[in-house]
């Protein structure tokens, strides 16, 4: 494997998103994500090829469409906290999981038939798997078809199936048009030379969307609730602010929560030029990591940086390049407004459907769980029905 190096200043990090025609996504990324995405998924794609199957992917990703979203995510919310027990210490995290991942399919794949509760199943186990690092081992001649690893294919592959399956039902599907879901767009979709996606190919984007859509969502909603239990001023704020109906301090949470807390510690790139980053000589054939998470605890872009203070994305936004929970360059993540507006909808339905206590004195421990830095304790709370905003979820 290449050498690694990390940059965290901006500048350089700048310098480096700049460069993705030129560079490729760091091959580490297809040793742990390819046997799960596929190898033609976007995340692992490179050069000309990523750049046609990126703006095919866009559309659904933009503007417009979130408004579509958004009556999704908070119904998905209501569900769930109608599920919470009351008064009673509970994990919040897998309650995000389930939020996120009713949605992503619902954004995916629409209204969709007998299927879904199965394939639904077989995601949330993909997901158990491949949460820790031994997941490795999927890719790993020797051990690839034994044991737990050929149970973990099999039931990728039971996935594909299902996944397949659709495919070949919304292709056939008259109102395919009419639908609106990323499915249906993404079946319909042409490149320049009017050429579609294969089924493989299809496959491949839509477990991409389905993975990375809402493990890292989930993750993120933990932290902010993480957050904003053990500071009680922040929760008072923005408890007074959803008031009022507005959301200035509520995106400020959310994006101090992705600073002290990215879900995605790191994102890196192989170099395909020599480069000089820092002032530094680098070759081709190293790999340069954006340390995600030392960019968010840099003192002079962020004073008091280990400190959770929304306020600072309320005065002036901060230099570019120093917030990049969503890495950036042509790689950006796809999903960006889209977990932003579900962080929203999801925090704002929440807190105004139920008071919610921590379940413990001291902020969560900081675990790396394969690519994603998650709470180790899944956040425990204890939640109470709230008077007047008890909403049908009571
Ligand atoms: C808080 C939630 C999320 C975080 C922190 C996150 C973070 C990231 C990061 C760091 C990257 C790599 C960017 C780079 O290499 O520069 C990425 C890529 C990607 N993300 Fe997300 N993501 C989130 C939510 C989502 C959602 C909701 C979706 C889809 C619905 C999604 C789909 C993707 C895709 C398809 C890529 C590959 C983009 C490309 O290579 O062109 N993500 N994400």
């Amino acid at each position: 494997m290449a050498d690694a190096v990390f940059i965290s200043d901006p500048r350089s990090i700048k310098r480096l998103f700049a460069a993705d025609r030129v560079n490729s996504v760091a091959s580490r990324r297809n040793l742990v994500l390819a046997p799960v995405v596929g190898d033609r998924s976007l995340l692992l794609i490179d050069g000309d090829q990523h750049l046609t199957r990126r703006r095919l992917m866009l559309p659904p990703f933009h503007g417009e469409r979130m408004r579509a979203y958004e009556r999704v995510m908070e119904e998905a919310t209501e569900r769930e906290i109608s599920r919470w027990p009351v008064g009673r210490e509970f994990t919040i995290h897998p309650s995000m999981q389930a939020i996120t991942l009713e949605v992503i399919m619902r954004a995916v794949f629409g209204v969709m038939g007998s299927r879904r509760e199965e394939l639904r199943g077989l995601l949330l186990r993909i997901l158990a798997s491949t949460r820790s690092p031994l997941a490795i081992g999927l890719t790993l001649p020797v051990v690839r078809d034994h044991g737990r690893f050929r149970a973990m294919r099999q039931t990728i592959a039971q996935a594909d199936r299902l996944l397949v399956a659709e495919i070949a039902s919304r292709r056939t599907d008259p109102d395919a048009a009419e639908r609106g879901d990323i499915l249906s767009l993404l079946v319909a979709a042409q490149d320049e030379q009017g050429e579609g996606m294969s089924d493989a190919e299809l496959r491949d984007q839509l477990m991409t969307l389905l993975m990375a859509g809402h493990e890292t969502t989930a993750t993120a909603l933990a932290w902010a609730f993480d957050l904003l239990l053990h500071h009680p001023a922040a929760m008072e704020r923005l408890r007074a602010e959803l008031d009022t109906g507005e959301h200035d301090y509520l995106d400020a949470v959310i994006e101090e929560t992705l600073r002290l807390r990215p879900v995605v510690p790191f994102v890196g790139r192989d170099l395909k030029q020599n480069a000089t980053l820092g002032g530094y000589e680098l070759p081709a054939g190293i790999t340069v990591m954006a340390a995600i998470y030392l960019a968010h605890t840099n003192a002079t872009t962020f004073p008091g940086p280990y400190a959770f203070r929304p306020d600072r994305f309320l005065t002036e936004p901060p230099e570019t390049y120093s917030w990049i929970p969503f890495g950036g360059g042509t790689r950006r993540c796809i999903g960006a407004a889209f977990a932003q507006v579900e962080m929203r909808v999801v925090l704002r339905t929440v807190l105004r459907a139920v008071e919610l206590r921590a379940g413990s004195n001291a902020p969560e421990a900081i675990v790396r769980r394969n690519v994603t830095l998650s709470p180790r304790g899944g956040t425990p709370v204890v939640a109470e029905r709230r008077r007047e905003r008890v909403r049908s979820a009571a």
